[in-house]
């Protein structure tokens, strides 16, 4: 199986490494090459995702992302810049189903700013749709009206087949999970997901042993905080999906706790954390990587139907945070404080 690596900007290398050291002590032959994406991309090309990086991405199984973006290239036009790589590769290869799993390791309780017994056996399946929305929609732009005065421009939109796909998504993982699908719009007051509850109410008719509720958007942000275990998989649009996943990412103690998987229909797949470059923290080793082993975990499952090592993986995170190992993120008093290596070294041990 071929993959290809995309460190990214900021603590993606460091991470990213951590994860790729993991796969290779399963000693599967898996062949990894790496390439440039976002700033990264930019610095090396001139284009946040070269021509050949996305060859590489095409002529591969899967591939393993870390993360893009870093201050420094905000000035620069906005297709140069590294968040436009992302939303391109994502395009490109067709992702339309990001699945975010907010699952609580049960070690992390106290490591979550909520009350252990709100989030206590917390398993949350997200599935953002991921290219489309307000995200790609078309007019976009910043321009200067008549009067002189800027104006910002967005649209958003959703075709029928665009929610179909992602429903089908959806309601295929629920079937395999405890049967219970929130789909979350804003269908009070936005068309676009008028349409998307319409469609979501469609599709429930295929899946009858699956429980359909439905949710506005604010309300479901409250939810997740009041009462998170209510949920079991939750679908929604890009920009919905973003938001909530990283709300639902403190659930499980950090975001740096949260992989992901963005899906086409063959389950080609790239997998990345769901967290950010975080410039702040980059080089000094102190990121947490299991975000990124467990999306590695994830790209064994989906793209490569191997269960028995995606198992071996997530059981190897358990037994390193079980043995007491955490970042700083998920420090508490009495746990042993390690680097970002050092966890991948606690991980690859537990393996
Ligand atoms: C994510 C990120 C990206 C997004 C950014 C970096 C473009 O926040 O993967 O959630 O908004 O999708
Ligand atoms: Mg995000």
């Amino acid at each position: 199986m071929k993959i290809a690596v995309l460190p990214g900007d900021g603590i993606g290398p460091e991470i990213v490494a951590q994860a790729v050291k993991v796969l290779h002590a399963l000693n599967i032959g898996l062949e990894m090459k790496e390439a440039p994406i976002g700033g990264a991309g930019y610095e090396a090309a001139g284009d946040p995702l070269p021509a050949d990086t996305l060859k590489l991405a095409k002529e591969s199984d899967a591939v393993l992302l870390g993360a893009v973006g870093d201050w420094k290239y905000d000035s620069l036009p906005r297709d140069m810049r590294p968040e436009r790589g992302l939303l391109r590769i994502r395009k490109e290869l067709n992702l339309f189903a990001n699945l975010r799993p907010a699952l609580l390791y049960p070690e992390l309780a106290s490591a979550s700013t909520l009350k252990p017994e709100v989030v206590a056996g917390l398993d949350i399946m997200i599935v953002r749709e991921l290219t489309g929305d307000i995200y790609f929609g078309q007019p976009r732009g910043i321009s200067t009206l008549p009067n002189g005065e800027r104006e910002g421009v967005n649209t958003m939109r959703y075709s029928e087949s665009e929610i179909r796909r992602i429903g089908h998504v959806a309601f295929s993982i629920a079937m395999k999970r405890n049967k219970k699908v929130c789909s979350v719009d804003k269908a009070n007051v936005l068309e676009t997901t008028e349409l998307w509850r319409q469609v979501m109410i469609e599709i429930s008719k295929e899946y009858p042993e699956v429980e359909l509720s439905h949710m506005y958007v604010d309300n479901a942000a409250m939810q997740l905080i009041r009462a998170p275990k209510q949920f079991d998989v939750m679908v929604t649009g890009n920009i919905f999906g973003d938001i909530l996943s990283d709300e639902a990412s403190m659930l499980t103690g950090s975001i740096g706790m949260l992989p992901s998987a963005s899906l086409d229909a063959n389950n080609k797949g790239m997998y990345e954390p769901s967290h950010g470059s975080a410039p702040d923290i980059a080089n000094q080793d102190i990121a947490n990587p299991l975000a990124t082993i467990l999306s590695a975990a994830m790209m064994l499952r989906y793209s490569f139907n191997d269960e028995k090592n995606a198992t071996l993986i997530e059981d190897a995170v358990k037994k390193a945070l079980a043995q007491g190992y955490r970042t700083a993120d998920i420090y508490t008093e009495g746990t042993k404080k390690v680097k970002c290596s050092e966890m991948g070294d606690a991980v690859v041990a537990a393996l």
